[in-house]
């Protein structure tokens, strides 16, 4: 509950009479949340219109993210319930409305930075870009889709890590064919694994052994996720790539409280049945204020030799998504055996096989990534300015 102090004598004087005025009611609006991002409606913008008539009828209008938002009754019946408890308030009438676009954008943007303001400070530094590689459900292919794309970065220049945080079900250590130990320093920071040039941790690469078993003996493996962020030496990344278990999960939720910078690639096959769970995966993200950059689909058709294209998987399913949730398809996969060879022998095909189909369309993936989220430093001045002025037109009046 957020104290007011700058109220002048007149409106102390007017609560005393019972007189109610605009701040009394905001001051009892800022009781009201919204379970979902957080944050009370105040503060997210979402009140408007505030009108008390001299017999004191208080009438409001409260914007929602979208209209059929399911915590509706709950925030009008909670906000009927505060602003009536106001002295001098005789009788409520809220109007829910819909956000347009542009309010919705400006919500989720206030509703990140709280998330961010109030998130504990990690090892991760604050220029690096944390895109987060999620799907629906495991064997879609994005654990390579995430090997690939930190790879493929790298080769642009770029200081990449990549966490495996699919805790239990762990594959990155195969696929870039690496069984080196995670080591800690004499501060007790775990230092990454660097393979292929690219900073990597993962479960695979705990062992029982010395420091690390003195570190991580005793901690639960669910909160192996916060010591990947808390206790290991990062340095200074561009981009820190996270292979997410699949589904929706404690570590998904986990990662927007703990990285709020986090960003989304929804990884998905091109079958109409893989949509529905995958939009599960969005959904959530957006929830948790993770903005999705874009859908990538993979085994995306098969290329024989003769040149003919078998569409194994179906076809549509990446586009369908990405257009379902108003988001850029960033890639198409083709179904490839270099893939699986690559992922075997610890040779990502994004490097060793660039020209093969998968190594393509996996470096281009890449090449799109970084254009859509761009390196921290290559921002230029104007878009920097972009941004600000974005964010101070977010911030509530
Ligand atoms: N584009 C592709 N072409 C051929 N095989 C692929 C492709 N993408 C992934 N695979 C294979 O599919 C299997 C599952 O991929 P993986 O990346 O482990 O999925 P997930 O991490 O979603 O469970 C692996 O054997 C992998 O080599
Ligand atoms: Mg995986």
């Amino acid at each position: 509950m957020r104290i007011i102090c700058n109220v002048s004598i007149v409106e102390i004087i007017g609560t005393m009479q019972g007189v109610i005025t605009k701040e009394d009611v905001f001051g009892a609006l800022r009781g009201v949340f919204d379970p979902e991002l957080g944050t009370d409606i105040v503060e997210l913008g979402m009140v408007q219109d505030v009108e008390i008539t001299p017999a004191g009828v208080v009438t409001l209008g409260i914007a929602l993210t979208i209209a059929e938002c399911p915590m509706r009754s709950q925030i009008e019946d909670d906000a009927v319930r505060k602003v009536s408890a106001l002295r001098g308030v005789t009788d409520v009438h809220i109007d829910i409305r819909a956000m347009t676009q542009k309010q919705r954008s400006g919500v989720m943007e206030r509703a990140r930075k709280t998330a961010r303001d109030n998130a504990e400070p990690t090892r991760i530094d604050p220029k690096t870009r944390v895109i987060a590689v999620g799907s629906g459900k495991g064997g879609v292919g994005k654990s390579s889709v995430s090997v690939n794309l930190a790879v493929g970065i790298s080769d642009l220049g770029y200081r990449v890590g990549l966490l495996d945080a699919d805790i239990w079900g762990f594959s990155i250590p195969r696929m870039l064919g690496t069984s080196e130990r995670l080591e800690a320093n004499d501060d007790k920071v775990i230092i990454p694994v660097r393979v292929h040039g690219i900073e990597v941790v993962s479960t695979g690469l705990i062992v029982e052994s010395e420091e690390t078993a003195l570190m991580w003996r005793g901690l639960m493996l669910s909160k192996a996720l916060e010591q990947f962020l808390h206790q290991v030496d990062w340095g200074e990344l561009d981009y820190l790539i996270i292979d997410l278990p699949p589904g929706t999960g404690d570590i998904q939720m986990a990662l927007s409280r703990l990285l709020p910078q986090a960003e989304m690639v929804v990884v998905t096959t091109p079958q109409k049945a893989a949509q529905k769970v995958a939009i599960r995966v969005a959904d959530m993200a957006r929830r948790s204020y993770m903005p999705v950059v874009g859908v990538i689909e993979n085994m995306a058709g098969f290329v024989c030799n003769h040149g003919d294209r078998y569409d194994l998987f179906g076809s549509g399913g990446g586009r369908e998504l990405a257009d379902s949730i108003g988001v850029p398809l960033i890639g198409a996969i083709p179904l490839d055996a270099g893939v699986v060879e690559g992922g075997d022998s610890g040779n990502p095909v994004a490097r060793f096989a660039p020209t093969s189909a998968a190594g393509t369309a996996l470096n281009a993936t890449a090449q799109r990534v970084v254009e859509l989220v761009p390196p921290v430093e290559d921002e230029t001045c104007t878009a920097r300015i972009a941004r600000l002025v974005e964010a101070l037109e977010a911030q509530p009046v």
